[in-house]
């Protein structure tokens, strides 16, 4: 089966086509951080205007890559939440568009089902029970992934998200939006344990995460060392050590999310699984664990349509898709997917 998968959930406008829900045949992207960048995050006004110039075009590309007419297509996955509404819609509306011409069927798939299945697109993929940690800029949560489509909330961020938490900072240093990446390298020359930044555990069993009190108190050591205290520390020390704070508790609740469900697979996902800082320290307490970890190629960490392919893929195997009147749902919940699926 040949699916093609759109995303349009927040600033991103991507399109794949998969086959079988493993085999990339293309995966096009078009960003919008160019565009957002001057605002220090997403305007969502802006990214829906955009994804109704660019979504034509980059499925077009989709196809030509893939070397398919809309009509070999055996269907189509939309995101339709959670993320912005505005966006959302955009992709909602074409895809509805192109099954009134060509009757092809569609499904509406959960953003979030789509960063847990992209690591099916990678040749070696874990087995099920896995725990699957999946982190971006608006989202921070692990998940027991039984099979596909039954999926556990074991935690999740109480306040902010850790790419969120990535930018804010970034927004606090003055580098820029995204932050994620500039971090990173930033905190490649930096002493990661020159300032002890606080971690939010939360309480001891709790598997849920708290970032904003860490935001909290980069920005007030920054205020302080633009004042001129903390002489000895540089621009680089302070990345490392906060980027070293969110890993420290993503890594460990990770590892012990999975003890606890007494799983042996994990996988990281989303925008923050590109962190290589992150993808060290869990490979490092995994082989302790004996457990295996997966982590997707970068193309399918951060936002993309072939993920969102793979998720359609299991959903239009079991089902005869979603009907014109399926709308877009701005918040989500993955505990809401069997509900959705079965009305
Ligand atoms: O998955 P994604 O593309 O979009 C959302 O669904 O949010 O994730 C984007 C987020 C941004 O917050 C960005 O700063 C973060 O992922 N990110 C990173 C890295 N690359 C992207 N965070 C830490 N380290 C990175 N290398
Ligand atoms: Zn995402």
């Amino acid at each position: 089966m040949k699916i093609l998968g759109i995303d349009t959930s927040c600033d991103d406008t991507s399109a794949a086509v998969v086959e079988d829900g493993k085999r990339a045949l293309s995966n096009v992207v078009h960003t919008q951080i160019p565009l957002h960048r001057p605002y220090g995050g997403v305007v969502p006004e802006l990214a829906s205007r955009e994804h109704i110039r660019n979504i034509w075009h980059v499925v077009e590309e989709a196809l030509r890559q893939a070397e398919i007419k809309i009509k070999q297509l055996d269907g189509i996955a939309v995101t339709i939440g959670p993320g912005l509404v505005g966006s959302l819609l955009v992709g909602l509306y074409f895809v509805k568009g192109i099954c009134i011409a060509s009757r092809i069927p569609f499904v509406g798939v959960n953003h979030l089902e789509g960063h847990i299945l992209s690591i099916f697109l990678e040749e070696k993929t874990p087995s099920f029970p896995f725990v699957a940690l999946t982190v971006s800029g608006g989202h921070t949560s692990l998940f027991l992934v039984e099979d596909f489509g039954r999926y556990r909330v074991l935690g999740q961020t109480l306040d902010d998200a850790a790419g969120e938490a990535f930018d804010k900072v970034a927004k606090i240093l003055g580098l820029g939006y995204p932050g994620g990446r500039v971090i990173e390298e930033l905190s490649g020359r930096g002493d990661r344990d020159k300032i002890p930044f606080p971690r939010a555990f939360l309480s001891p069993d709790s598997l849920d995460f708290s970032f904003s009190g860490l935001k909290t108190s980069v920005s007030l050591f920054v205020k302080r060392w633009k004042e001129g205290a903390h002489r000895d520390v540089t621009i680089n020390d302070i990345a490392a050590s906060f980027q070293e704070a969110v890993v420290d508790v993503l890594s460990k609740k990770l590892i012990s999310a999975a003890s606890r469900y007494r799983v042996k697979d994990i996988v990281i996902a989303g925008g923050v699984a590109c962190n290589g800082r992150l993808r060290e320290r869990v490979e490092e307490l995994s082989k302790r664990e004996n457990m295996r970890l997966f982590y997707p190629h970068p193309q399918y960490c951060t936002d993309n349509g072939a993920m969102i392919a793979v998720a359609g893929f299991h959903r239009l195997r079991a089902s005869d898709g979603c009907d014109l009147s399926l709308d877009v749902l701005s918040r989500f919940p993955i505990e809401a997917l069997d509900e959705f699926y079965r009305s």
